[in-house]
Parts: structure tokens; C-alpha cells; sequence
């Protein structure tokens, strides 16, 4: 019988079938070989150097992080002199590596050190990660690598490598992914050599497992590797899925009276915001997907027209689809001639223009191209 696993501990189950040991032998001996060996932050153990090069490098590249490590060391060099600087010094030492959450994260982190821990990082990874802007994986990386704890990592790079090597489709950021990859993780775990394989797993993900063009012919785990075997290393890792568009649907109103239209300037705010536009009837409705309603309520437009004018003769135009960040709108058009025109129209925001100042008119595009094909 399966045994069912409690989602809240499906990312540290040791799965007994992913158990491989010699995975973690093969990326160990090459990380020896051929692995990165003089970055600076790998010249000490120092918890503080080892976590510092860790934030830094969690959303920028090593080549960028190196000036900023080096800098940032000779003017804060313990964990007591960063939680004692002012904080605007600390953010100028961060001006330009960008993502500055986590600069205020590292800085509340050094002083929580200082505080709680007397400025020792504690040695196990469920510690650390109780701390501001250390996540699991980090965590993971920071105690290998200074107090040679046996913890699994799995950032980005991580994750690319073990989608490949293994053939695991799906979203490798969604839930039930990530979940089987941290199972994945902790199954390879080295019994020894903790430094050489996290630090293998993130040299082969950022000098041969490359996003793009990956160098399989010299990576050491290409022998087991289901991408590389079935040729799927530009399908995997499969990409975010598309947010499915929210779709809205409006109706709007093209009143047509001796060769002049009537426009209408939307408020400031929301789409369009302070652009002439066509008078749009009620509000924009979310509708389901590629669920356009086909009637409209013809008393509330009746009511609309009425007081612009007298009706003559109405159409309805083909709808115009536009597309915006957040959602597709679906704008229905009504033409309506009007024959006798109301002299006051509602308020100022609506003016008749001839038809002929279209293509210099303050218009969204879409409603300049329908005008101007009228
Ligand atoms: N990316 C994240 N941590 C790293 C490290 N210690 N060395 C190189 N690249 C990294
Ligand atoms: Fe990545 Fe290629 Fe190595 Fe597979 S064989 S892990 S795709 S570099």
C-alpha cells in the first residue's frame, strides 16, 4: 500500500527510491578537477564572509558580486561593525547590485546576530533560516560551506540541473515540483564532502548546465542524464506558465450627428486615463473567458443615447478586441445617427468633433482606428 505523505512534509521526506550515492561521487570529483576554486569568498570559512557572498550572490552574477564583496568587507569587517553602521551607509554600499530588500534584510539579519547569537551564525540550517532574508536553500549553502554542516540546497541553478538529469517536467518553481526536487535533493546528499557537492551542484549549474546552451559533452553527469538522452535540454526546465488573462468587456457608444462624433475624456486614473475616448455605457464587466454576452441592455442604452439626443437609425459595429498588461478588453460598438442633438450635453467632459480631426485627436489607438475608418 502507498503511504501518503502530509503535504507539509512532502519537502523532507527522504524518498528510499531517489537514494543515489553515486550522484553526489560524480559531481564531487569534478567539482574537484574542474569546479571554481579562487572566488574570494571561498579563500575563508568565516560564517559572516561565507553568508555575506551568499546574499549577494542570490540574484547576481558572480563576475558583478566580486567588487561589491570586496568593498563591502573592508568597510564592515565582522558582523559587529555591519549591525553598528547606519543604515544609509549600508545602502550605499549596495547602490548598484540591485534587489535592495535585500540590503535591509542583511542589515537586520547582522543585528539579530549580534543580538541573539552574541555574532556567531548558528550551525544549523533551521536556525538560520528563522533569520531575515535566509531561505532554506541559502541556509542549506551557508552552514556547508562555513561549519561543513550536511544540508540540501536548491536554488535556480540547482533546480535546472536536476530537472535535466532526471526528466522532471512541470513548473519547477510550483509546489508539488519543488516538493519532489527537495526530496530529490536530500536523497543525494553525500555522506562526506558536503563543501565539494554543494559547491559542484552550483559550478555545473552556472559553467555547464547553462540555461541555453548547455556543454553536455564535458558535463560528468551526462551519462545519466534524461535531457541530455532524449535531446529535451531546451524544453526542461519548463517555463512559468502565462498568467491566464482576466477578459473584460465594455459597450461603448459612437454618436454620429452631422459629421461630427461625440467623445468623451476618461478620468485620470485606469485605462486610457485623461485620453478622449468614446462615451462607454455602465462600467466594464469581467466576463469568462472568450465568453462575450451578446445582448445588451437595450432600456440602459436607450436611456444613454436620450441624452445626447434624439435617436435616428443603429447599428452594431464588429467589436474590438485590445489587449492591456493586466487584461483583454472586449469593446462592443454602437453606431447610432443622431438626428437632433441635445444642446446641453451632461457636463464637460464631452465634446462633438468632426470627424475629419480624427487623426490629431488626444484618442486611444484602437478607437482612432475605428473613427478614422468610419
Ligand atoms: N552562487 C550562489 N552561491 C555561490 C557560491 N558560493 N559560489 C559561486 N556561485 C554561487
Ligand atoms: Fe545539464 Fe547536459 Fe549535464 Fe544534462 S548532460 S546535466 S543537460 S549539462
Amino acid at each position: 500500500m502507498k503511504r501518503r505523505i502530509p503535504a507539509a512534509a512532502a519537502a523532507n521526506f527522504i524518498h528510499p527510491e531517489f537514494v543515489d550515492p553515486t550522484f553526489s561521487h560524480a559531481v564531487i570529483t569534478w567539482q574537484k578537477q574542474h569546479g571554481r576554486h579562487l572566488l574570494p569568498w571561498q579563500k575563508s570559512r568565516e560564517a559572516y564572509r561565507v553568508w555575506l557572498s551568499e546574499i549577494m550572490l542570490q540574484q547576481t552574477q558572480v563576475t558583478a558580486v566580486i567588487p561589491y564583496y570586496e568593498k563591502f568587507l573592508q568597510s564592515f569587517p565582522t558582523v559587529f561593525d555591519l549591525a553598528a553602521a547606519p543604515a544609509e551607509s549600508v545602502m550605499a554600499h549596495w547602490s548598484g547590485l540591485g534587489y535592495y530588500t535585500r540590503a535591509r534584510n542583511l542589515h537586520q539579519c547582522a543585528k539579530r546576530v549580534v543580538e541573539q547569537y552574541q555574532g556567531h551564525f548558528p550551525a544549523d540550517p533551521l536556525l538560520l533560516e528563522q533569520l531575515p532574508g535566509i531561505g532554506r536553500s541559502t541556509a542549506a549553502a551557508i552552514t556547508a560551506f562555513s561549519y561543513g554542516t550536511t544540508a540540501a540546497i536548491l536554488d535556480g541553478n540547482v533546480k535546472r540541473v536536476f530537472t535535466r538529469v532526471f526528466g522532471i517536467a512541470g513548473y519547477p518553481g510550483s509546489k508539488p515540483i519543488e516538493d519532489g526536487l527537495w526530496q530529490r535533493a536530500m536523497a543525494l546528499l553525500p555522506e562526506t564532502g558536503i563543501e565539494a557537492y554543494t559547491q559542484g551542484l552550483m559550478d555545473l549549474g552556472a559553467t555547464l548546465c547553462t540555461r541555453s546552451s548547455p556543454s553536455c559533452p564535458r558535463c560528468p553527469l551526462q551519462a545519466r542524464c534524461v535531457a541530455y538522452a532524449e535531446n529535451r535540454t531546451a524544453e526542461l526546465p519548463t517555463r512559468k506558465p502565462k498568467k491566464l488573462l482576466k477578459e473584460k468587456q465594455a459597450v461603448m457608444l459612437v454618436l454620429i450627428h452631422q459629421g461630427q462624433v461625440l467623445l468623451e475624456r476618461r478620468p485620470d486614473s485606469g485605462i486610457w486615463g485623461g485620453l478622449l475616448s468614446l462615451p462607454e455605457m455602465s462600467g466594464m464587466i469581467e466576463i469568462g473567458k472568450d465568453s462575450v454576452a451578446d445582448d445588451i441592455d437595450e432600456q440602459q442604452l436607450g436611456a444613454m443615447i436620450a441624452k445626447f439626443g434624439s435617436a435616428g437609425s443603429r447599428r452594431q459595429l464588429p467589436d474590438i478586441e485590445h489587449v492591456f498588461t493586466h487584461f483583454k478588453l472586449h469593446i462592443r460598438v454602437v453606431l447610432v445617427e443622431i438626428f437632433q442633438r441635445q444642446l446641453g450635453v451632461a457636463n464637460d467632459n464631452f465634446v462633438w468633433m468632426d470627424l475629419s480631426r480624427m487623426g490629431d485627436a488626444a484618442l486611444p489607438a484602437p478607437i482612432k482606428t475605428l473613427l478614422m475608418s468610419l
